[in-house]
């Protein structure tokens, strides 16, 4: 196996007026290609573990390695040039009134010279599919297309690592899909690392692991089909189990031999294919 891109060994944080730790000894490695789901219950630590990865915040105990960076405060700068991040709130993402002005606000930091700039966000506009809005105004964007403007502007910086933080919960279904398609085309055809926490089940059986976070803990993580057969533990962390899980029991009690483990609309309908045939 490669070297894993994000290594984390018993990382903690614990913000200044809290009495417990919002990320409380998190040991795991990230394999460089992966598509992880991070799970958990509101406040069990997701976002600050997100922080962590980019930098934002500095473990208060143990190690967060960011592609064989150190996270720390002098190095901050180069963990968050591997290591790029999508919020929840398009609207808190864009700075610029102009599309493309937008994009390049991040390059512009670095001071990246202004021709490779247009050349980069003109590959990740065209990248997002919107290349054809470069001049508009994201104002007059809807949620989805603004998401994904704030994911042009961190393409464009070419991380190899892309944290996504519930980047779909303002999304209409549409704008959600659309959001989603977009990280899982750029992990599978670009070979960016993805970090993806939700609240959607239907987005985490999609993924390749998913970790279930609890009180700032790792309390499940594997393949999707083995975090998800742990029925009764994945409710009891608070989350809900993936719809065609549900439709396969609902149809087992109907009388229809279906096995318990469908996790996807494709494998249910190829299950009810070959059960009809
Ligand atoms: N800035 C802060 N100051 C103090 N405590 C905080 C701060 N941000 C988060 N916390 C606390 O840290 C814990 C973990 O919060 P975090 O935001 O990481 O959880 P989360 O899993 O992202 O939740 P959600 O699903 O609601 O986004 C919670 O108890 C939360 O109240
Ligand atoms: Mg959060």
């Amino acid at each position: 196996m490669s070297e894993a891109i994000l290594r984390l060994r018993d990382a903690a944080f614990q913000y200044e007026d809290a009495d417990a730790r919002a990320v409380d000894g998190v040991s795991l490695d990230v394999a460089p290609g992966e598509f992880l789901a991070i799970l958990g219950r509101n406040g069990s630590g997701k976002s600050t573990l997100a922080r962590l990865l980019n930098a934002l915040l500095i473990p208060s105990a143990g190690s967060v390695e960011v592609d064989g960076i150190e996270v720390s405060e002098q190095r901050a700068y180069d963990v968050r040039e591997r290591c790029g991040m999508v919020f929840q709130n398009p609207d808190n993402q864009i700075v610029a009134t102009v599309v493309e002005e937008d994009c390049a606000f991040g390059l512009e930091n670095r001071g990246v010279p202004s021709k490779e700039i247009r050349r980069r966000v003109d590959e990740a506009l065209r990248e997002v599919g919107m290349l054809d809005r470069a001049l508009a105004s994201p104002s007059m964007l809807s949620g989805g297309q603004k998401q994904r403007i704030a994911i042009a502007g961190v393409l464009a910086m070419r991380p190899k690592i892309i944290v996504f933080d519930e980047s779909t919960a303002m999304l209409d279904p549409v704008g959600r899909k659309d959001v989603f398609g977009l990280a899982r085309r750029v992990n599978r055809e670009e070979g960016v690392t993805v970090v993806w926490i939700t609240h959607f089940m239907e987005e985490a059986v999609q993924a390749d692991r998913v970790v279930v976070m609890d009180k700032g803990k790792i309390e499940l993580e594997g393949t999707p089909r083995e975090v998800f057969s742990n029925v009764t533990e994945v409710l009891s962390l608070g989350l809900d189990v993936p719809e065609m899980m549900k439709l396969s029991r609902d149809l087992r009690g109907a009388g229809l031999e279906i096995p318990l483990d469908v996790l996807t609309v494709d494998e249910m309908a190829e299950v009810l294919g070959k059960w009809q045939a």
